[in-house]
Protein backbone atom coordinates (compact mmCIF):
# COMPACT_ATOMS: atom_id res chain seq x y z
CA UNK A 1 0.00 0.00 0.00
CA UNK A 2 1.29 3.17 -0.57
CA UNK A 3 2.74 5.71 2.15
CA UNK A 4 0.84 8.86 3.39
CA UNK A 5 1.99 12.08 2.64
CA UNK A 6 2.51 14.86 5.36
CA UNK A 7 3.03 18.48 4.72
CA UNK A 8 2.82 20.94 6.93
CA UNK A 9 3.22 24.50 6.86
CA UNK A 10 5.63 24.19 3.73
CA UNK A 11 7.31 27.55 2.53
CA UNK A 12 9.37 27.81 -0.59
CA UNK A 13 11.19 30.70 -1.96
CA UNK A 14 14.37 31.71 -4.54
CA UNK A 15 15.67 34.70 -3.77
CA UNK A 16 13.17 37.23 -2.54
CA UNK A 17 10.21 35.43 -4.59
CA UNK A 18 7.93 33.78 -2.54
CA UNK A 19 6.69 30.64 -4.86
CA UNK A 20 4.08 29.02 -2.12
CA UNK A 21 3.71 29.42 1.49
CA UNK A 22 2.45 27.91 4.42
CA UNK A 23 1.07 24.82 2.10
CA UNK A 24 -0.80 21.93 4.21
CA UNK A 25 -2.07 18.92 2.92
CA UNK A 26 -1.80 15.08 3.51
CA UNK A 27 -2.38 12.56 0.62
CA UNK A 28 -3.99 9.78 1.96
CA UNK A 29 -2.42 6.35 1.69
CA UNK A 30 -3.33 4.93 -1.88
CA UNK A 31 -5.45 7.65 -3.36
CA UNK A 32 -5.04 9.64 -6.33
CA UNK A 33 -5.17 13.50 -5.77
CA UNK A 34 -4.72 15.94 -8.12
CA UNK A 35 -2.96 19.42 -7.79
CA UNK A 36 -4.35 22.18 -9.68
CA UNK A 37 -3.22 25.82 -10.80
CA UNK A 38 -2.57 28.37 -13.40
CA UNK A 39 1.14 27.94 -14.49
CA UNK A 40 3.76 29.48 -12.77
CA UNK A 41 2.05 28.82 -9.23
CA UNK A 42 5.30 26.71 -8.43
CA UNK A 43 3.27 23.22 -8.97
CA UNK A 44 6.69 21.27 -10.69
CA UNK A 45 8.09 23.21 -7.46
CA UNK A 46 6.10 21.68 -5.16
CA UNK A 47 6.83 18.12 -6.59
CA UNK A 48 10.26 18.64 -6.91
CA UNK A 49 10.29 19.44 -3.22
CA UNK A 50 8.04 15.93 -2.21
CA UNK A 51 11.21 14.31 -3.46
CA UNK A 52 13.54 16.56 -1.52
CA UNK A 53 15.34 17.92 -4.88
CA UNK A 54 14.42 21.40 -3.81
CA UNK A 55 14.22 22.47 -0.32
CA UNK A 56 11.72 24.26 1.09
CA UNK A 57 12.85 26.77 4.08
CA UNK A 58 9.95 26.25 6.38
CA UNK A 59 7.93 23.39 7.25
CA UNK A 60 7.88 19.40 7.11
CA UNK A 61 7.11 16.82 4.48
CA UNK A 62 6.78 13.46 6.95
CA UNK A 63 6.69 10.01 5.44
CA UNK A 64 6.98 7.32 7.39
CA UNK A 65 8.13 9.36 10.30
CA UNK A 66 10.89 11.01 8.39
CA UNK A 67 10.82 14.74 8.13
CA UNK A 68 12.91 15.32 4.53
CA UNK A 69 13.39 18.23 5.11
CA UNK A 70 15.43 17.62 7.93
CA UNK A 71 16.97 14.65 7.51
CA UNK A 72 20.48 13.29 6.12
CA UNK A 73 21.14 12.90 2.72
CA UNK A 74 21.56 9.10 3.13
CA UNK A 75 18.07 9.19 4.87
CA UNK A 76 16.79 11.38 1.94
CA UNK A 77 17.98 8.51 -0.59
CA UNK A 78 16.94 6.01 0.98
CA UNK A 79 13.66 8.22 1.19
CA UNK A 80 13.54 8.98 -2.85
CA UNK A 81 13.36 5.39 -3.70
CA UNK A 82 10.27 4.99 -2.57
CA UNK A 83 8.58 7.46 -4.93
CA UNK A 84 8.43 7.38 -8.42
CA UNK A 85 8.32 10.67 -10.84
CA UNK A 86 6.75 10.96 -14.38
CA UNK A 87 8.52 14.09 -15.43
CA UNK A 88 6.81 16.56 -18.25
CA UNK A 89 8.24 14.71 -20.91
CA UNK A 90 9.00 11.42 -19.67
CA UNK A 91 12.61 12.96 -19.08
CA UNK A 92 14.06 10.00 -21.17
CA UNK A 93 17.72 9.53 -22.25
CA UNK A 94 17.43 10.36 -25.84
CA UNK A 95 20.54 7.91 -26.89
CA UNK A 96 19.12 4.83 -25.01
CA UNK A 97 16.68 2.88 -26.16
CA UNK A 98 13.16 2.27 -24.11
CA UNK A 99 14.49 -0.75 -22.70
CA UNK A 100 17.51 0.44 -21.11
CA UNK A 101 15.77 3.32 -20.25
CA UNK A 102 13.32 1.77 -17.75
CA UNK A 103 16.63 -0.02 -17.20
CA UNK A 104 18.20 2.29 -16.34
CA UNK A 105 17.03 2.94 -12.67
CA UNK A 106 17.70 -0.46 -11.57
CA UNK A 107 21.17 -0.94 -12.88
CA UNK A 108 22.00 2.27 -11.10
CA UNK A 109 19.99 1.69 -7.61
CA UNK A 110 19.99 -2.03 -7.53
CA UNK A 111 22.41 -5.48 -7.68
CA UNK A 112 20.17 -6.93 -9.65
CA UNK A 113 20.82 -9.79 -12.16
CA UNK A 114 20.34 -8.97 -16.12
CA UNK A 115 17.80 -11.78 -16.03
CA UNK A 116 16.13 -10.67 -12.56
CA UNK A 117 16.29 -6.70 -14.37
CA UNK A 118 14.78 -7.97 -17.73
CA UNK A 119 12.09 -9.62 -16.36
CA UNK A 120 10.90 -6.62 -14.15
CA UNK A 121 11.63 -4.09 -17.51
CA UNK A 122 8.90 -6.48 -19.56
CA UNK A 123 6.86 -6.37 -16.94
CA UNK A 124 6.71 -2.72 -16.36
CA UNK A 125 6.37 -2.07 -20.05
CA UNK A 126 3.71 -4.57 -20.22
CA UNK A 127 1.93 -2.72 -17.71
CA UNK A 128 1.73 0.36 -19.67
CA UNK A 129 0.81 -1.00 -22.71
CA UNK A 130 4.71 -0.33 -24.12
CA UNK A 131 5.35 -4.37 -25.13
CA UNK A 132 7.25 -5.04 -28.32
CA UNK A 133 8.51 -1.47 -28.63
CA UNK A 134 11.99 -2.41 -26.52
CA UNK A 135 14.18 -0.72 -28.84
CA UNK A 136 12.72 1.99 -30.36
CA UNK A 137 14.87 5.63 -29.53
CA UNK A 138 12.72 7.77 -27.43
CA UNK A 139 12.91 10.10 -30.60
CA UNK A 140 11.10 7.41 -32.94
CA UNK A 141 8.09 7.06 -30.99
CA UNK A 142 4.94 9.01 -30.32
CA UNK A 143 4.42 12.05 -26.68
CA UNK A 144 1.94 9.63 -25.25
CA UNK A 145 4.32 6.56 -26.08
CA UNK A 146 7.21 8.57 -24.58
CA UNK A 147 5.06 9.67 -21.48
CA UNK A 148 4.36 5.89 -20.76
CA UNK A 149 7.82 4.88 -21.17
CA UNK A 150 8.72 7.40 -18.16
CA UNK A 151 6.29 5.52 -16.42
CA UNK A 152 6.99 2.60 -16.67
CA UNK A 153 11.03 3.65 -16.11
CA UNK A 154 8.61 5.58 -12.86
CA UNK A 155 7.47 1.71 -12.02
CA UNK A 156 10.64 -0.09 -11.79
CA UNK A 157 11.25 0.42 -8.04
CA UNK A 158 7.98 -0.64 -7.08
CA UNK A 159 7.41 2.92 -5.64
CA UNK A 160 4.54 3.38 -2.92
CA UNK A 161 4.80 7.34 -3.84
CA UNK A 162 4.03 8.31 -7.48
CA UNK A 163 4.53 12.13 -8.58
CA UNK A 164 3.10 13.02 -12.34
CA UNK A 165 4.21 16.49 -13.51
CA UNK A 166 1.60 17.20 -16.06
CA UNK A 167 1.02 13.69 -17.84
CA UNK A 168 -1.30 14.78 -19.98
CA UNK A 169 0.69 18.05 -21.68
CA UNK A 170 1.08 18.16 -25.40
CA UNK A 171 -1.29 14.76 -25.18
CA UNK A 172 -4.64 15.02 -27.63
CA UNK A 173 -8.20 14.26 -25.92
CA UNK A 174 -8.28 10.68 -26.99
CA UNK A 175 -4.49 9.85 -25.62
CA UNK A 176 -5.31 12.00 -22.66
CA UNK A 177 -8.35 9.43 -21.87
CA UNK A 178 -6.27 6.80 -22.37
CA UNK A 179 -3.37 8.10 -19.94
CA UNK A 180 -6.20 8.59 -17.39
CA UNK A 181 -7.61 5.04 -18.02
CA UNK A 182 -3.51 4.31 -17.06
CA UNK A 183 -3.60 5.65 -14.64
CA UNK A 184 -6.07 4.30 -12.73
CA UNK A 185 -5.57 1.19 -13.65
CA UNK A 186 -1.94 0.91 -12.34
CA UNK A 187 -3.54 2.41 -8.92
CA UNK A 188 -5.72 -0.52 -8.87
CA UNK A 189 -3.10 -2.64 -9.41
CA UNK A 190 -0.04 -1.15 -7.24
CA UNK A 191 -1.99 0.63 -4.20
CA UNK A 192 0.99 3.67 -4.20
CA UNK A 193 -0.14 7.08 -3.37
CA UNK A 194 -0.51 9.08 -6.14
CA UNK A 195 -0.29 12.94 -6.92
CA UNK A 196 -1.02 14.35 -10.35
CA UNK A 197 0.00 18.15 -11.50
CA UNK A 198 -2.45 18.83 -14.59
CA UNK A 199 -4.13 21.55 -16.08
CA UNK A 200 -6.87 19.53 -17.90
CA UNK A 201 -9.58 19.83 -16.36
CA UNK A 202 -11.30 16.56 -17.51
CA UNK A 203 -8.37 14.17 -15.63
CA UNK A 204 -8.94 16.76 -13.04
CA UNK A 205 -13.05 15.80 -12.55
CA UNK A 206 -12.58 12.16 -13.36
CA UNK A 207 -9.22 10.28 -11.92
CA UNK A 208 -8.46 11.84 -8.40
CA UNK A 209 -9.75 11.16 -4.83
CA UNK A 210 -8.90 14.60 -4.04
CA UNK A 211 -7.87 17.81 -5.31
CA UNK A 212 -5.95 20.63 -4.73
CA UNK A 213 -5.74 23.85 -5.58
CA UNK A 214 -2.95 26.59 -5.87
CA UNK A 215 -3.44 30.28 -6.50
CA UNK A 216 -1.45 33.41 -5.39
CA UNK A 217 0.80 31.52 -3.51
CA UNK A 218 -1.56 29.92 -1.68
CA UNK A 219 -3.17 26.28 -1.26
CA UNK A 220 -6.72 27.63 -1.62
CA UNK A 221 -8.18 24.30 -1.17
CA UNK A 222 -7.85 20.77 -0.76
CA UNK A 223 -9.89 18.35 0.04
CA UNK A 224 -12.14 15.42 -1.69
CA UNK A 225 -12.97 15.49 -4.99
CA UNK A 226 -16.38 16.73 -3.97
CA UNK A 227 -15.78 19.62 -2.22
CA UNK A 228 -13.93 20.99 -5.00
CA UNK A 229 -16.13 20.03 -7.84
CA UNK A 230 -19.29 21.19 -5.75
CA UNK A 231 -17.32 24.47 -4.74
CA UNK A 232 -18.63 28.09 -5.38
CA UNK A 233 -15.15 29.67 -4.75
CA UNK A 234 -14.34 32.18 -7.51
CA UNK A 235 -10.56 30.48 -8.12
CA UNK A 236 -11.48 27.07 -8.02
CA UNK A 237 -15.23 27.57 -9.73
CA UNK A 238 -13.37 29.75 -12.69
CA UNK A 239 -10.39 26.99 -13.02
CA UNK A 240 -12.55 24.10 -13.13
CA UNK A 241 -14.75 25.67 -15.66
CA UNK A 242 -11.98 26.88 -17.73
CA UNK A 243 -14.08 30.50 -17.49
CA UNK A 244 -12.20 33.75 -18.34
CA UNK A 245 -14.39 35.45 -15.89
CA UNK A 246 -12.99 35.23 -12.50
CA UNK A 247 -10.06 35.97 -10.17
CA UNK A 248 -7.54 34.34 -12.79
CA UNK A 249 -6.48 36.33 -15.55
CA UNK A 250 -4.26 36.24 -18.77
CA UNK A 251 -1.08 36.85 -16.28
CA UNK A 252 -2.47 35.13 -13.06
CA UNK A 253 -4.08 37.68 -11.25
CA UNK A 254 -6.74 40.49 -12.25
CA UNK A 255 -6.93 43.47 -10.08
CA UNK A 256 -9.98 42.91 -7.15
CA UNK A 257 -12.83 45.83 -9.02
CA UNK A 258 -12.47 44.06 -11.95
CA UNK A 259 -12.82 40.58 -10.96
CA UNK A 260 -16.12 41.85 -8.62
CA UNK A 261 -17.41 43.35 -11.88
CA UNK A 262 -17.38 40.57 -13.57
CA UNK A 263 -18.91 38.38 -10.67
CA UNK A 264 -21.89 41.21 -10.36
CA UNK A 265 -22.44 40.86 -14.27
CA UNK A 266 -22.38 36.70 -13.91
CA UNK A 267 -25.34 36.83 -11.49
CA UNK A 268 -26.96 39.26 -13.21
CA UNK A 269 -27.12 37.09 -16.55
CA UNK A 270 -24.79 39.41 -18.50
CA UNK A 271 -21.98 37.76 -19.00
CA UNK A 272 -21.97 34.75 -21.50
CA UNK A 273 -18.50 32.20 -21.81
CA UNK A 274 -19.62 29.52 -23.09
CA UNK A 275 -16.79 28.50 -24.71
CA UNK A 276 -16.07 24.89 -23.44
CA UNK A 277 -12.37 24.31 -21.50
CA UNK A 278 -9.94 22.00 -22.73
CA UNK A 279 -11.48 18.41 -21.19
CA UNK A 280 -15.27 19.61 -20.51
CA UNK A 281 -16.61 21.92 -17.94
CA UNK A 282 -20.01 21.89 -16.23
CA UNK A 283 -20.46 21.93 -12.74
CA UNK A 284 -21.22 19.32 -10.23
CA UNK A 285 -19.87 15.81 -10.07
CA UNK A 286 -19.31 13.73 -12.73
CA UNK A 287 -18.45 9.41 -12.45
CA UNK A 288 -14.75 8.43 -11.14
CA UNK A 289 -12.90 6.54 -14.07
CA UNK A 290 -13.19 2.99 -12.49
CA UNK A 291 -10.38 0.10 -13.41
CA UNK A 292 -10.53 -1.69 -16.76
CA UNK A 293 -12.46 -4.75 -16.78
CA UNK A 294 -10.61 -7.51 -15.45
CA UNK A 295 -8.86 -5.49 -13.00
CA UNK A 296 -9.07 -5.43 -9.08
CA UNK A 297 -11.16 -3.01 -7.16
CA UNK A 298 -8.74 0.12 -6.29
CA UNK A 299 -8.24 -0.28 -2.26
CA UNK A 300 -8.30 2.88 -1.92
CA UNK A 301 -12.24 3.38 -3.01
CA UNK A 302 -13.26 1.70 0.47
CA UNK A 303 -10.34 2.98 2.71
CA UNK A 304 -10.96 6.72 0.97
CA UNK A 305 -15.55 6.09 1.42
CA UNK A 306 -14.65 5.23 5.54
CA UNK A 307 -12.11 8.68 5.78
CA UNK A 308 -14.34 11.04 4.00
CA UNK A 309 -17.46 9.80 5.76
CA UNK A 310 -15.09 10.34 8.95
CA UNK A 311 -14.82 13.89 7.97
CA UNK A 312 -18.02 14.46 6.10
CA UNK A 313 -19.58 16.85 8.95
CA UNK A 314 -16.60 19.09 8.42
CA UNK A 315 -17.75 19.31 4.61
CA UNK A 316 -19.95 21.85 2.93
CA UNK A 317 -23.33 20.73 2.17
CA UNK A 318 -23.12 20.48 -1.34
CA UNK A 319 -20.28 17.99 -0.99
CA UNK A 320 -22.18 16.26 1.38
CA UNK A 321 -25.16 15.62 -0.64
CA UNK A 322 -22.78 14.91 -3.30
CA UNK A 323 -20.66 12.04 -1.34
CA UNK A 324 -24.11 10.76 0.20
CA UNK A 325 -25.58 10.62 -3.33
CA UNK A 326 -22.88 8.25 -4.56
CA UNK A 327 -23.42 5.62 -1.39
CA UNK A 328 -25.35 3.08 -1.85
CA UNK A 329 -28.54 1.83 0.65
CA UNK A 330 -26.46 -0.48 2.53
CA UNK A 331 -24.05 1.83 3.26
CA UNK A 332 -26.03 4.67 4.14
CA UNK A 333 -27.10 2.38 6.70
CA UNK A 334 -24.03 1.53 7.89
CA UNK A 335 -22.82 5.02 7.97
CA UNK A 336 -25.54 5.75 9.65
CA UNK A 337 -26.62 8.53 6.66
CA UNK A 338 -30.02 8.92 4.52
CA UNK A 339 -29.81 11.30 1.20
CA UNK A 340 -30.52 14.61 1.03
CA UNK A 341 -30.31 14.88 5.29
CA UNK A 342 -26.49 14.40 5.92
CA UNK A 343 -24.64 13.28 9.04
CA UNK A 344 -27.48 10.95 10.80
CA UNK A 345 -28.53 11.29 14.36
CA UNK A 346 -26.61 10.01 17.13
CA UNK A 347 -23.59 9.67 15.24
CA UNK A 348 -20.43 10.05 17.51
CA UNK A 349 -19.35 13.76 17.32
CA UNK A 350 -21.60 14.63 14.35
CA UNK A 351 -24.16 17.36 15.07
CA UNK A 352 -27.51 16.31 13.13
CA UNK A 353 -28.07 17.88 10.03
CA UNK A 354 -31.20 19.68 9.41
CA UNK A 355 -33.79 18.21 7.64
CA UNK A 356 -33.79 19.39 4.09
CA UNK A 357 -33.00 21.87 2.47
CA UNK A 358 -34.89 20.85 -0.72
CA UNK A 359 -32.80 19.84 -3.83
CA UNK A 360 -31.50 22.39 -6.47
CA UNK A 361 -31.19 25.22 -3.14
CA UNK A 362 -28.25 27.58 -3.48
CA UNK A 363 -24.98 26.75 -1.75
CA UNK A 364 -24.65 26.84 2.37
CA UNK A 365 -22.49 29.73 3.69
CA UNK A 366 -19.71 28.21 4.94
CA UNK A 367 -19.29 27.11 8.59
CA UNK A 368 -16.10 29.29 9.26
CA UNK A 369 -14.45 31.29 6.96
CA UNK A 370 -15.46 30.05 3.96
CA UNK A 371 -17.09 31.18 0.50
CA UNK A 372 -16.26 35.24 -0.01
CA UNK A 373 -19.45 36.90 -0.31
CA UNK A 374 -21.00 36.63 -4.32
CA UNK A 375 -22.56 39.79 -5.42
CA UNK A 376 -26.08 39.68 -6.01
CA UNK A 377 -29.32 39.33 -3.95
CA UNK A 378 -28.85 36.29 -1.62
CA UNK A 379 -31.82 34.00 -1.42
CA UNK A 380 -32.52 32.92 2.01
CA UNK A 381 -29.88 30.41 3.76
CA UNK A 382 -30.48 27.23 5.25
CA UNK A 383 -29.05 27.18 8.59
CA UNK A 384 -25.28 25.55 8.62
CA UNK A 385 -25.05 21.76 8.59
CA UNK A 386 -22.32 20.97 11.25
CA UNK A 387 -19.82 22.91 12.93
CA UNK A 388 -16.38 22.49 11.75
CA UNK A 389 -13.70 21.34 14.11
CA UNK A 390 -10.20 22.71 14.52
CA UNK A 391 -8.14 22.01 11.72
CA UNK A 392 -11.20 20.88 9.01
CA UNK A 393 -10.99 24.53 7.85
CA UNK A 394 -12.38 24.55 4.05
CA UNK A 395 -12.26 27.16 1.88
CA UNK A 396 -11.23 30.51 1.41
CA UNK A 397 -10.09 32.74 4.54
CA UNK A 398 -12.80 34.82 5.84
CA UNK A 399 -14.10 35.85 2.53
CA UNK A 400 -10.63 36.80 1.10
CA UNK A 401 -9.52 35.52 -2.13
CA UNK A 402 -5.48 34.19 -1.24
CA UNK A 403 -3.43 36.67 -1.03
CA UNK A 404 -5.81 39.39 0.12
CA UNK A 405 -5.72 38.77 3.86
CA UNK A 406 -4.11 40.69 6.32
CA UNK A 407 -2.25 38.52 7.48
CA UNK A 408 -2.89 37.30 11.34
CA UNK A 409 -2.56 34.69 13.67
CA UNK A 410 -1.38 31.56 13.37
CA UNK A 411 -3.72 28.56 14.27
CA UNK A 412 -2.74 25.37 15.40
CA UNK A 413 -4.14 22.09 13.18
CA UNK A 414 -4.76 19.58 15.61
CA UNK A 415 -4.25 15.63 14.11
CA UNK A 416 -8.42 14.91 14.04
CA UNK A 417 -10.01 13.00 10.87
CA UNK A 418 -10.15 16.35 9.28
CA UNK A 419 -6.20 16.33 8.56
CA UNK A 420 -6.85 15.36 5.23
CA UNK A 421 -9.18 17.97 4.47
CA UNK A 422 -7.68 21.53 5.07
CA UNK A 423 -6.61 24.62 2.88
CA UNK A 424 -3.07 25.86 3.32
CA UNK A 425 -2.75 29.50 4.52
CA UNK A 426 -2.71 30.26 8.11
CA UNK A 427 -6.18 31.85 8.89
N1 LIG B 1 15.33 26.38 -9.72
C1 LIG B 1 14.67 27.54 -9.76
N2 LIG B 1 15.28 28.71 -9.46
C2 LIG B 1 14.61 29.88 -9.44
N3 LIG B 1 13.29 29.98 -9.73
C3 LIG B 1 12.63 28.88 -10.05
C4 LIG B 1 13.26 27.59 -10.08
N4 LIG B 1 12.34 26.64 -10.41
C5 LIG B 1 11.18 27.32 -10.58
N5 LIG B 1 11.34 28.64 -10.37
C6 LIG B 1 10.28 29.66 -10.43
O1 LIG B 1 9.21 29.22 -9.62
C7 LIG B 1 7.96 29.60 -10.18
C8 LIG B 1 7.05 28.41 -10.26
O2 LIG B 1 7.53 27.51 -11.22
P1 LIG B 1 6.87 26.09 -11.52
O3 LIG B 1 6.84 25.26 -10.30
O4 LIG B 1 7.61 25.52 -12.67
O5 LIG B 1 5.38 26.50 -11.94
P2 LIG B 1 4.22 25.54 -12.49
O6 LIG B 1 4.74 24.13 -12.52
O7 LIG B 1 3.07 25.73 -11.54
O8 LIG B 1 3.88 26.07 -13.83
C9 LIG B 1 8.28 30.23 -11.53
O9 LIG B 1 8.23 31.63 -11.37
C10 LIG B 1 9.69 29.78 -11.82
O10 LIG B 1 10.36 30.75 -12.56
MG1 LIG C 1 5.16 22.82 -14.04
Amino acid sequence: MGVEVVVEDLSKSFGRQTIWQDVTLTLPPGEISVLLGPSGTGKSVFLKSLVGLLKPERGKIVISGTDICRCSEHTLYEVRRRFGVLFQDGALFGSMDLYDNIAFPLREHTKKSEAEIRRIVLEKMEMVGLLGAEKKLPGEISGGMRKRAGLARALVLDPEIILFDEPDSGLDPVRTAYLNQLIVDLNAQIDATFLIVTHDIGTARTVPDNIGMLFRRQLVMFGPREVLLTSTEPVVEQFLNGRRQGPIGMSEEKDSAQVAAELAEMQAGGLQDPGGPKGGGGTGIVPQIEPSPGLPERKAVQRRKDRVMQILHTLPPAAQDAIIASLTEAERARYGVFAGAGVGRGQAGSPPRPQGPPPGRPPSPAPRGGQPPRPGPQPPQPPPVAQLPEGGEWGSRSGELPGQGQGGQSQRRPQDPGQWFRRGGRS
